[in-house]
C-alpha cells in the first residue's frame, strides 16, 4: 500500500520503534500507530530489521521516513550520545534502504523531525519567525525552524550554560535521576532558557518529550522572557516529521 499524499514516517527511540503512515495535507496519522520494542543492543542491524517488520506489518511499499536521537549528515549518523554507539560512523540510509528492498528513505535526527510537525501542524503553526523546539527526554533534543526551513543538527542540548551541558541540567531524566519537584526543575529549564534565548531570540519556545504531557506543572513556573508552549503532536511528532521529510526530499 502506498497512497498520493501520504508518507510513512518512523521514530525510533530507546523504548519503542513505532511508525505509521501520515496524511500530509492534515498531518494526522492514516492508520493507528504500529508499535515495535527496541532491541537490546539497539545496534543498527537489530534496529534495521525491527524497521523492516513495522513496515512489513502496516503493508506500506512506498517511501519511509526515519528518525534516529543522532546527529544525521547525508544519511550518516554522527553522534550517539544517549544510542548505542555502533551508530557512530553508521550509513543508515543505505542501512535502511536495502532492509526495505531498495526503496526511498530518509534519515534525520528525531528533534528535527519533530520540530518540522509542530511548526507545519501542532504548537507552533500561527508562529512566524524562529520557532524553537526543546525536546525534555533522555536527553534534550532541539530544532530551529525559520519561517517553516529546519536548520538541521542543532544539538543545543550540548550546549554549556553555566558551564554545564543543557540536557545534563535539565533533561527529563535529570528530574527522574535526583528526584526533583516541578518547582526545582523548573528553574533549571528556566536556566537553559534563558541561555537560550539570550543566544537566538527565538520568537517562541515549544516544549516536547514526554513530560509535555504535565506541561500545566512546569511551564507556568518559568521565569524566562520568550513563551513557552507546549507540544501538540506529543507521540506522534517524530512520526509526522520524518514522513514530511521523505516526501520533501529534505536529506539533512
Ligand atoms: C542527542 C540529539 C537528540 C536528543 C534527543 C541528544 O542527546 O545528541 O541528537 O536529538 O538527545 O533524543
Amino acid at each position: 500500500m502506498s497512497a498520493r499524499g501520504h508518507a510513512f514516517g518512523i521514530d525510533i527511540g530507546g523504548s519503542g520503534i513505532k511508525g505509521a503512515a501520515v496524511d500530509l495535507a492534515t498531518g494526522e496519522l492514516v492508520h493507528h500507530r504500529i508499535k515495535i520494542p527496541t532491541p537490546h543492543p539497539a545496534t543498527p542491524k537489530a534496529v534495521a530489521e525491527t524497521v523492516a517488520r513495522l513496515v512489513a506489518e502496516a503493508g506500506w511499499d512506498g517511501p519511509v521516513g526515519i528518525t534516529l536521537p543522532c546527529v544525521v549528515l547525508d544519511g550518516v549518523a554522527h553522534t550517539a550520545a544517549n544510542v548505542d554507539p555502533a551508530w557512530i560512523g553508521t550509513d543508515a540510509r543505505t542501512l535502511f534502504g536495502s532492509a526495505l528492498g531498495g526503496r526511498q528513505v530518509t534519515v534525520l535526527n528525531d528533534a528535527d523531525a519533530a520540530g518540522l510537525a509542530e511548526d507545519r501542524y501542532g504548537a507552533a503553526k500561527d508562529y512566524a519567525g524562529l520557532v524553537m523546539l526543546l525536546t525534555f527526554g533522555t536527553g534534550i533534543g532541539s530544532a530551529l525552524l525559520y519561517h517553516g526551513t529546519l536548520v538541521p543538527n542543532s544539538e543545543l542540548g550540548h550546549l554549556e550554560v553555566g558551564g554545564m551541558e543543557t540536557e545534563h541540567r535539565a533533561a527529563a531524566s535529570v528530574k527522574e535521576r535526583d528526584g526533583l519537584s516541578y518547582e526545582q526543575w523548573a528553574a533549571r529549564v528556566s536556566t537553559v532558557l534563558i541561555g537560550l534565548e539570550n543566544l537566538f531570540w527565538p520568537t517562541v519556545f515549544v516544549a516536547g518529550g514526554g513530560i509535555s504531557r504535565d506541561a500545566d506543572h512546569w511551564i507556568p513556573l518559568l521565569t524566562n522572557r520568550t513563551p513557552v508552549i507546549a507540544a501538540d503532536l506529543k507521540n506522534t511528532a517524530g512520526i509526522v516529521g520524518a514522513a514530511m521529510a521523505v516526501a520533501a526530499g529534505i536529506a539533512p
